[in-house]
């Protein structure tokens, strides 16, 4: 098990589409503990694959309260299959640096994938969880959570980077 870099934006593997597990093969069981391993540390609620810059669909996430202790759920090749209702969140994301931003998601959603032994899973998601899976699920398909907020937010929050990436 492995701390793995976390990828930040701008980098391109960020806005890269992630490739469907279609074996879940030791080489998926090791990326997944080492996600495990970087979500835990960073620390984080959720991660998906592209961030450590592996192009497979697989996300990890924990929403459990810390007092209660860990509760690391995975899915391979999540898809939401069914969503209702909408709803308003404050966002941030490990690939996106000292900036988080309210973003409008849908408030249910159901998930359907495959669990790390290859079993079929099917999750029903509010709150914060339903933000956390359209969250990651996005991370996917090469979508952050930037690109889902207003043009002008996102110019400057790009102004506010290039600054602190010139001190
Ligand atoms: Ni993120």
């Amino acid at each position: 098990m492995a701390v793995l870099h976390i990828h930040k934006y701008p980098e391109v593997v960020l806005k890269e589409k992630a490739r469907p597990v279609k074996e879940i093969t030791d080489e998926i069981q090791c990326l997944i503990d080492d996600m495990a391993d970087t979500m835990y540390q960073a620390p984080g609620i959720g991660l998906a694959a592209n961030q450590v810059g592996a192009l497979h669909r697989v996300i990890v996430f924990d929403v459990t309260p810390k007092e209660e202790g860990r509760n690391l759920c995975v899915i391979i090749n999540p898809e939401i299959v069914a969503s209702e209702g909408e709803v308003v969140h404050q966002e941030a994301c490990l690939s996106v640096s000292d900036y988080s931003c309210d973003v409008r998601r849908k408030a249910c959603i159901t998930v359907a994938g495959l669990d790390r032994e290859g079993n079929p899973l099917q999750i029903e998601a509010k709150d914060l969880l339903a933000v956390v899976l359209q969250h990651e699920i996005d991370h996917l398909d090469g979508i952050l959570f930037i690109d889902r907020i207003s043009r002008l937010r996102r110019s400057l929050y790009n102004r506010q980077l290039k600054k602190k990436n010139k001190t």
